[in-house]
């Protein structure tokens, strides 16, 4: 049986890295969340003094990423949000980044959140979930999120930022976010943690009982 690769895709603040994150944990699964290979890439552009949406300084960036660049505290926050999803707009900082992913969960299985992971990195993939929540209820969460590491900016302009964030995630040329046809639809919107684990396990037993 060939390795189970469950595919966690979704938007921004959808829950779908918590999910993910206790999934991998419940089935001694290892867990990959690929936006942070975006972002790590984005950081370096920045660190550089370069453009996000250079093609040439993000392809550059993405192919000499290091494990040093993974545990960086600024990874998180609206600079490296919104570099993240221009590196990630360019096809060859994806290509680039492609091989690993493949690799990471290629082997032994494992649980991988992002956007392309159904579509693009795992079209084979046994298991694949599309975590949603109201476009309201998702910038609630992250201005929570962002208020609990101390930073405070106003509800509106998270809302702003992440609408402009999913929508060029959406709306991209190279693997935009969109569910894989065979992808489960998870709505997050009424759902509390716990609520929404034990829905995506459901989920994940039935998938794998096929
Ligand atoms: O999941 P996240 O918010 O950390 O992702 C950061 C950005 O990276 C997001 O705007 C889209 C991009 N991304 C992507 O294009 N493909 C992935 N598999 C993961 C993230």
């Amino acid at each position: 049986m060939t390795a189970l690769v469950i595919a966690v895709d979704g938007p921004a603040a959808a829950g779908k890295g918590t999910l993910a994150r206790r999934l991998a944990a419940h089935l001694g699964l290892p867990y990959l969340d690929t936006g942070l290979l975006y972002r790590a890439t984005g950081r370096r552009v920045l660190d550089a003094g370069g453009d996000p949406a250079d093609p040439v300084a993000a392809t550059d960036a993405a192919r000499t990423l290091t494990p040093q660049d993974f545990v960086r505290p600024d990874l998180r926050g609206p600079a490296a949000d919104d570099a993240a999803s221009k590196v990630a707009a360019i096809p060859a900082v994806r290509a680039e980044l492609l091989d690993f992913q493949r690799r990471f969960g290629g082997a032994h299985g494992a649980v991988l959140d992002g956007r392309d992971i159904g579509t693009v990195v795992f079209p084979d993939a046994r298991v694949k979930l599309f975590v949603t929540a109201s476009a309201e209820e998702r910038a609630r969460r992250r201005h929570a999120e962002l208020a609990g590491s101390g930073r405070a900016p106003k509800l509106d302009e998270v809302s702003a930022e992440m609408r402009a964030r999913d929508a060029r995630d959406a709306q991209r040329d190279v693997a935009p976010l969109v569910p894989a046809d065979d992808a489960v639809l998870l709505d997050t919107t009424g759902l509390d943690a716990d609520e929404a684990f034990a829905e995506a396990l459901r989920i994940v037993e039935s998938a794998r009982g096929k």
